[in-house]
């Protein structure tokens, strides 16, 4: 697929890595940005439009679809994170939001926007996960449930898009330099790489992007080194470290 030309929706577009997925789509000749934001704010390029969108709202996710019938790339970015381990006091509640944000949300668009690809051409579909949908990173084991759903949701979408010419894509990247992670220490990819590779992925027609070195190193860990990774989080855990 190509982003010149293309009309896109980028849900979560008002701050973090959905505004500067926008930024890069409008730099990269979309012929319109649909900049999904609970309280939109008004925005100064012609090629960028802000639509009101909760995506936890059935009612606001059908009135963006009345907005945006000509889309043809649908980036589901919208999350939210309350770092909260799964036996915290509070953990049923923040597994709750959280799944309604990242898992529920990005269902409730897909559903949504699909019939609208099929007739836009097929079209693609973008869902933001993270490094955190292939293993457990303790301190956010809720968020990391909810990360983790969002993967077998995503790879379900693909299978059963397939026929409508719907190209699927998963984006996993580790810390981003934005609110999310800001009271995290360490290492953090800067929002624009995240889009750049993002977009670059979908592009090559890649089914699954890794968009920094985080999610290069965890990929292999996860796949060779399974018990050394375990180690590393149970000692993350037992320190009481963040990082
Ligand atoms: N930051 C990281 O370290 C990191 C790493 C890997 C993956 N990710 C993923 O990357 C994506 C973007 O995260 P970010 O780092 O940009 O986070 P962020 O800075 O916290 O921004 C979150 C965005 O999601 C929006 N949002 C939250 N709830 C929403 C809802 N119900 N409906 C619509 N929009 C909603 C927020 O809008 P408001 O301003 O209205 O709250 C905001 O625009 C998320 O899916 C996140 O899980 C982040």
């Amino acid at each position: 697929m190509n982003i010149k030309g293309c009309t896109a929706l980028v849900t979560g577009a008002n701050r973090g890595l959905g505004k500067a997925i926008v930024e890069q789509l409008a730099q990269g000749g979309a012929a319109r940005v649909y900049a999904g934001m609970r309280n939109p704010t008004a925005v100064a390029h012609a090629a960028i439009s802000p639509v009101r969108l909760d995506v936890t709202d059935t009612d606001s996710v059908a009135r963006a679809v009345e907005k945006c019938s000509d889309v043809d790339l649908v980036i589901n970015n919208a999350g939210l994170l309350l770092a909260t381990p799964m036996l915290a006091h509070d953990s049923e509640e923040a597994l709750r939001r959280e799944l309604e944000v990242n898992t529920f949300g990005p269902l409730r668009v897909v559903r949504a926007f699909a019939p609208i690809l099929a007739r836009n051409g097929g079209g693609a579909i973008i869902n933001m996960l993270s490094v955190v949908s292939w293993y457990v990173y303790p301190f956010n084991a809720t968020y990391c449930a909810s990360k983790f759903a969002a993967l077998a949701m995503t790879d379900a979408m693909r299978i059963e898009l397939k026929a409508q010419g719907t190209h699927v894509m998963g984006v996993y990247a580790g810390f981003i330099d934005t609110d999310m992670a800001g009271h995290f220490t360490g290492e953090k990819t800067s929002p624009i790489q995240v889009a750049e590779r993002m977009l670059a992925g979908l592009e090559a027609g890649q089914e699954h992007v890794l968009a920094d070195t985080a999610a290069e190193e965890l990929g292999r860990a996860v796949r060779f080194e399974p018990k050394r990774l375990a180690a590393w989080a149970q000692s993350l855990w037992d320190d009481g470290r963040r990082s």
